[in-house]
């Protein structure tokens, strides 16, 4: 095992698990020896997915679903059994409330909000969650965004504060079942999505932090591995903010 943290017998489940922080999670619990189950909507990145992490193929299974459709989450929470969940799936569509499209608004929420509801509740209908395990764990990938806004990202900001609010609701219903419900708020981590930016905003962006640079998947991995360790099993119903700085 090549991890400080120990998940053997652990099953875990991340969603949005084929690139990005996502890859980093499925890759930091296969190493620290867990069981990990992706679900992704993108089958060439699951093809990827599968050929980096080959060495654990024993221990990796995916499949593609789409998280904004309940009927997808259904249909694949039909086999498994979880300790771990990690609501990691999302996506961005930025533009200006002037510019922004009812679509690109219903697609962020369907995503970022959404589908975090479909997953949760297609493995608790499901009885998903290991009757057995004393320490289940969902970690909801929020952002800052959700706790301070952005400006260009109306519909994400919205997402994420309800991830949020659906983080603490959870917590609060979920404790008494052995489970603790938190959210992790990333800052600005180098991944595909922010990328897609332009070099400029970029910059200024890094300018704005701290510790003067973007975070890295390494850095949001190693706390989901902290909150689902049982050291964490007190931390319930909190948003962890991973950002470097940038906030404060
Ligand atoms: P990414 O774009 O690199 O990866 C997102 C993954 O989610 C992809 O594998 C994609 O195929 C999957 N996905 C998207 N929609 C899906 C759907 N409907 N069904 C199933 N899978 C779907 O994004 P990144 O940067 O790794 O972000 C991961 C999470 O972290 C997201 O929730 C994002 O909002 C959050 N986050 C990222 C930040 C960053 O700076 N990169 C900052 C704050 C939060």
């Amino acid at each position: 095992m090549n991890s400080k943290f120990n998940f053997s017998e652990k099953n875990i489940l991340v969603t949005g698990g084929a690139q990005g922080i996502g890859f980093e999670i499925t890759k930091s619990f296969l190493a620290a020896g867990a069981n990990v189950t992706v679900w992704d909507y993108n089958l060439e990145t699951l093809d990827n997915l599968k050929k980096e992490l080959s060495v654990y193929a024993e221990k990796l299974a995916c499949a593609q679903v789409d998280v904004t459709d309940a009927k997808s989450c259904n249909a694949a929470a039909k086999s498994g059994e979880f300790d771990i969940l990690i609501n990691n799936a999302g996506i961005t569509r930025d533009k200006s409330l002037a510019k922004m499209t009812y679509e690109d608004f219903t697609q962020v929420i369907n995503t970022n909000l959404t589908g975090l509801f479909n997953v949760t509740k297609s493995l608790l209908d499901q009885n998903r969650f290991k009757e057995s395990s004393s320490n289940k764990r969902i970690i909801n990938m929020a952002s800052v965004v959700g706790l301070y806004g952005n400006f260009g990202q109306s519909n994400y900001a919205a997402a994420k504060a309800g991830v949020i609010g659906m983080t603490k609701t959870w917590a609060k219903e979920l404790g008494r079942k052995g489970f603790t419900v938190n959210a992790v708020a990333p800052g600005f981590i180098s991944t595909p999505m922010t990328q897609a930016m332009p070099e400029d905003v970029l910059k200024s962006m890094v300018d704005k932090v701290a510790v003067k640079r973007m975070g890295t998947t390494q850095d949001i991995a190693q706390v989901c591995l902290f909150l689902s360790s049982d050291e964490a099993s007190y931390i319930n119903g909190t948003v962890i903010s991973v950002d470097g700085g940038l906030t404060i």
